[in-house]
């Protein structure tokens, strides 16, 4: 498996991305994925309603389509996060958007929610074979402003919820123009109640959580985290990825733009979790940024995570951190 992983390593990222998961799936599909990786014993869980086998889930961003939901369950996670899924396809930002830096254990991504489209990713949930939970993360096509975005939100929404255990807005992709501005607490608000309204139409009373910055300040994450607790939405997911590049020990890659991901955000997005769990002990939270292997796992859950997703760590560390981070 370490060849597979050096090898992957020298292809181009996105490619090696890609790669990697049709490897997964072929040796899923020959029923052989859990010689190579054996599963192990359940860790079983209830939070909020849902029965996981573990605690340990993938973020969004791994499996934006849907394509791999049953190979990646095989793998052993708890649960599975697919999307960002935005109402149409589009094709993200120019390439080359994705640079891994082996040296500090990072990514840094500017993909800009490139995706096949929510209808696409319902087809993709409908045929699944694996059982266990699975959380949709809905955004907003690049081109929707304002009203036009919560227009976006609502209908990924309306299009997923039949199929979803759980439901992430994500208003924190730094990699779509505006997308950030919805931590403003007036654009919030008006998200939320959109939210509130479309999950009470349909009876939608599973978890939604909402997936924050780890870039704007506590303060303003506990305002969030006070709205969370006033309206009918469930919990946070802490954090996306960070644009702040001076958390870089090698300098030389503070100028690449886009979101930064992996070992150096541990700190930060911990830091902000801590904050908010403190702040609000009941309030639910996903913890994810930075966690490259168990000690790190069982920091977010000591910091007050319920549940803890990972995406740097097993792109730089291979499907094998499932097991060394459960065993
Ligand atoms: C290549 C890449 C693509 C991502 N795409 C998404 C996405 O579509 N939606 C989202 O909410 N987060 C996305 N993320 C952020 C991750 O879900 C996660 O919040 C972040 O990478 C921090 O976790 P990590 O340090 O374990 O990678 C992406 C991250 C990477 C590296």
């Amino acid at each position: 498996m370490n060849l597979f992983l050096s090898l992957f390593k020298l292809l181009p990222p996105e490619l090696a991305h890609k790669a990697a998961l049709i490897s997964l799936n072929i040796l899923y599909k020959l029923k052989i994925l859990n010689l190579l990786f054996p599963k192990f014993k359940d860790q079983e869980y209830e939070f909020l309603g849902m029965k996981l086998k573990n605690k340990l889930g993938t973020a969004a961003g791994l499996d934006k389509d849907g394509d791999f939901i049953d190979c990646l369950g095989a793998l052993g996670f708890g649960f599975l996060e697919v999307g960002t899924v935005t109402p149409k396809p589009q094709n993200g930002n120019p390439k080359p958007r994705v640079f891994r830096l082996f040296d500090e254990q990072a990514v840094v991504n500017r993909l800009g929610f490139n995706n096949k489209g929510v209808d696409h990713l319902v087809k993709k949930l409908k045929s699944k074979k694996f059982m266990g939970i699975v959380g949709v993360n809905i955004g907003a096509n690049k081109n929707s402003k304002d009203q036009k975005r919560i227009d976006d939100y609502i209908e990924c929404f309306r299009k997923v919820y039949k199929y979803s255990d759980y439901i992430t807005v994500n208003i924190s992709s730094p990699n779509t123009p505006g997308l950030r501005d919805l931590h403003d607490l007036d654009n919030i608000k008006n998200l939320i109640l959109n939210i509130e309204n479309e999950a009470k139409l349909n009876n939608f009373n599973r978890p939604i959580f909402l997936k924050v910055s780890p870039d704007e300040s506590a303060e303003t994450i506990k305002s969030i985290a006070d709205l969370i607790n006033l309206s009918n939405l469930t919990g946070l997911i802490i954090s996306n990825t960070t644009i702040d590049k001076e958390i870089l020990h090698n300098k030389k890659n503070i100028d690449i733009d886009g979101g930064l991901s992996g070992a150096p955000l541990m700190k930060k997005s911990t830091e902000i979790l801590k904050a908010i769990s403190n702040h609000n002990p009941e309030l639910p939270i996903i913890g994810v940024g930075g966690v490259m292997c168990k000690s790190d796992f069982n920091e977010k859950i000591n910091s007050g995570a319920s549940l803890v997703q990972i995406y740097t760590g097993f792109i730089i560390n291979g499907p094998k951190i499932v097991s060394e981070i459960l065993n």
